[in-house]
């Protein structure tokens, strides 16, 4: 463990942090063009930096997988944390922004895995240090489309835009309402009388990788199929079911994925806002096909918990992180009751949000 005065032999020159993301509503439809509604998660990532003194980048974090060096002009660092950093910088420089040698040191309370985005809240939270340390000129929306490009050419990540655009331009209190075609967005106020819930199941999200690719290319199909430019643009719901199964299931999905979010962003009831989410995740278990017996059962928890009025999985699926919406004033009580259950029955799960006073509550 590296004291950041250690590391910089005294202070750092820029310190900038970012934060995760959960999505509420509005899954698998950015890489569709689509809608959608994250908020931004209370844990964050902070990046710190300064110039370094040789020819090298000197990256450290002892809550990722601890020191990577490469060189400054020409190096780079291998999979793993310092990827991100290096996209970030490589793509600045890609810009006409001269970039010296660096020390970053990172550090983060966003658990890695867990469907939080704990890779965009990174991206997002050194490509603003490194705006800060030299000034350059970098607007929010461009930010994440940068932080995008750095998780998928660099992270090798084939993601959509939601998380970067979360990180960069979302807070805790509202969720930010996003058009993936034209970055159009603005904040929506939380359901009225509403807190969130966040239970991450402890499942890893192994498969996730390959099945999201696979997704996407069976959305790709169907929109061919269907002749329109993205399944945002299907214009009758009622069309997708001409397409062979399993297109016109997945079709189906991200056609009255995207009229949810529609519907949510106008400002509804909590309760209806809960019965949105309710239906996103059963269509992403029934019809999309990226749930798991896990988050099913821990879905299911948190639905019959008091107070909660809908709940579903968050993130790309295949394990990783659970939201659901309560009453205000019942989360933790709920978060618990949902997570007893869960981990009863064998589960390995750890409340996220409400934030706890120690780091992660096991039970
Ligand atoms: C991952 C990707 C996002 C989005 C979600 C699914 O989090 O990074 O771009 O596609 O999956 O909604």
């Amino acid at each position: 463990m590296n004291s950041p005065e250690t590391f910089f032999g005294g202070a750092p020159e820029a310190l900038a942090a970012a934060p995760g993301r959960v999505n509420l509503l509005g899954e698998h439809t950015d890489y569709n063009d689509g809608f959608m509604l994250p908020v931004a998660t209370p844990q964050q990532t902070e990046v710190a930096l300064a110039r370094s003194i040789d020819d090298q980048h000197h990256l450290y974090s002892d809550t990722l997988d601890g020191n990577v060096t490469f060189a400054a002009k020409g190096g780079s660092a291998p999979q793993g944390f310092g990827s991100y950093i290096e996209g970030c910088i490589r793509l600045v420089e890609a810009m006409g922004v001269a970039i010296p040698p660096l020390r970053f040191y990172v550090t983060t309370n966003l658990a890695v895995g867990s469907g939080l985005s704990s890779s965009a809240a990174l991206e997002v939270a050194t490509l603003r240090a490194l705006r800060q340390l030299l000034g350059f000129e970098l607007d929010d929306v461009k930010l994440a489309q940068i932080a995008q490009r750095a998780e998928i050419d660099y992270a090798r990540v084939n993601c959509g835009i939601m998380d970067q655009m979360a990180s960069s331009l979302c807070d805790e209190r509202n969720m930010l309402f996003i058009d993936a075609r034209t970055l159009e967005h603005r904040l929506v106020g939380l359901p009225p009388e509403s807190e969130l819930i966040v239970v991450d199941s402890g499942v890893p999200r192994t498969l996730a990788a390959s099945k999201y690719n696979e997704r996407r290319a069976e959305c790709e199909e169907a929109s061919r199929k269907l002749g329109v430019r993205a399944l945002r643009d299907v214009s009758d719901p009622e069309a997708v079911e001409t397409l062979p199964d399993p297109l016109r299931r997945r079709a189906r999905h991200v056609v009255q994925e995207n009229l949810r979010v529609l519907e949510a962003a106008q400002g509804v009831s909590a309760e209806r806002f809960g019965e949105l989410m309710n239906a996103s995740h059963d269509s992403l278990r029934d019809d999309y096909e990226v749930s798991i017996p896990e988050l099913d059962r821990l879905v299911d928890a948190l639905r019959a918990a008091p107070g909660v009025l809908g709940a579903r999985l968050t993130g790309a699926g295949f394990g990783g992180a659970t939201v659901a919406l309560c009453r205000a004033g019942s989360a933790r009580e709920a978060a618990h009751a949902a997570l007893s259950t869960y981990n009863k029955a064998g589960g390995q799960g750890s409340i996220l949000i409400p934030v706890s006073t120690q780091r992660k509550e096991q039970q």
